[in-house]
């Protein structure tokens, strides 16, 4: 009797194991946004960095070649034009994910990236943002650029958070490939970039015309310094990265581009929770064949997007004691407004490294113009 009690508490127990682990992995690879967040916070579509383009600074480069004025409007004219042709034109859209979250650094790397953006005509840039609520500070510093762009709010659920090896910026990448399905988008190409990565200009040429998949090198990968495809006559026959880990496809998450046509054929595709293996998953959600893979780069031979990161540090506290209203007469009180939206440092009165001034080569309080 105590027997069959054990063996049938065994069993149950392994049944409840199977059903909570395949709950588990449905809940890993389910493409339903179920315990996610999409939320689109701010969006444009229209390209306005023409303006930014055409003022002052074109005619001032010109004047280098000595002509007429009136050459020199003429240029200017034609040069608009092209650029009008570039950024309207046929192309195929290139949508530049990048999943992004809130620290110190992150209006620095924004800035950095959206100016190598704003070089790239047909260009759509999804940011999104790990928080629950939509950032107005991280807008005003996306919008700026004029690049089309869809602001997303997309938080890690609360299940993944809590794990030492946490999946970092995958809701962010499925809210982004959600958002694409949800609009039906089935031309152009797919790219997953990073907020700390650094991206060659060429890079957008090359995987503009992506037909599958086409993979490239990237650098300041792991301990080979590179993870890359690697190419025998012009055809990718396999791949060189320091972390194999039973992966079929060993690629970094910049190390692709995937034509949406081509995605759009797998209507499963999706990433999973889990750390390490995000585009391995990713690519055999979609289907990938070894002979489907484009190699980009001149036969991967150019490093065209390095995997840069920068090194974060601790928000510090500065212990500023004059009022208010005393700080706010100086520059330092809108300065440090700014900073303390974007995290890089907090004031205290308390607490914190005293703030002092500079004044003719001798240290000062903050008081100094005000006694
Ligand atoms: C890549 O290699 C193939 C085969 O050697 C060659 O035909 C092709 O021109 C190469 N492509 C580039 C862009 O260098």
């Amino acid at each position: 009797m105590l027997k069959i009690v054990g063996i049938s508490f065994f069993l149950g127990l392994m049944y409840l194991l199977f059903v909570f682990n395949r709950e588990d992995n449905e809940r890993e690879y389910s493409l339903q946004l179920e315990h996610e967040q999409l939320v689109v916070c701010y969006e444009s579509n229209t390209d306005q960095r023409r303006p930014l383009y055409a003022t002052g600074t074109l005619s001032e480069t010109t004047t280098d070649e000595s002509s007429t004025t009136q050459r020199n409007h003429q240029q200017q004219r034609q040069h608009v034009q092209q650029q009008q042709l570039l950024f309207e034109g046929t192309e195929p859209m290139i949508y530049f994910v990048t999943p992004t979250y809130p620290r110190r650094e992150q209006i620095a790397e924004i800035t950095r990236l959206g100016q190598t953006l704003m070089h790239v005509p047909r260009l759509h840039w999804i940011v999104a943002d790990d928080t629950s609520s939509c950032s107005a500070t991280l807008n005003s510093h996306i919008r700026k650029f004029g690049i089309p762009y869809t602001q997303l709010a997309s938080p890690m659920p609360e299940m993944y958070r809590g794990r030492k090896n946490a999946p970092r910026g995958v809701a962010n990448r499925r809210a982004a490939l959600h958002w694409i399905r949800q609009n039906g988008i089935k031309t152009g190409v797919l790219y997953f970039g990073d907020d700390d990565n650094t991206f060659d200009l060429k890079l957008f040429s090359e995987i503009r015309y992506t037909k599958k998949v086409s993979m490239f090198p990237v650098g300041l990968i792991g301990e080979y310094g590179i993870s890359s495809p690697i190419v025998l006559n012009g055809r990718v026959e396999g791949f060189f990265d320091s972390w194999p880990a039973k992966r079929k496809w060993p690629v970094d998450m910049a190390g692709f581009a995937v034509s949406l046509e081509y995605m759009a054929l797998s209507p499963n595709a999706t990433m999973p929770f889990k750390a390490g293996y995000e585009e391995d998953e990713f690519l055999k959600s979609i289907g990938l064949k070894l002979e489907d893979i484009e190699p980009k780069a001149r036969n991967c031979t150019e490093i065209l997007v390095w995997h840069t990161q920068t090194k974060g540090s601790k928000s510090p506290t500065v212990r500023i004691s004059i009022d208010r209203e005393k700080l706010n007469k100086l520059n330092l009180g809108a300065l440090f407004s700014r900073l303390e939206s974007m995290g890089v440092n907090h004031i205290s009165e308390s607490e914190g490294t005293t703030a002092q001034a500079i004044v003719n080569g001798s240290v000062k309080p903050l008081t100094f113009w005000f006694s």
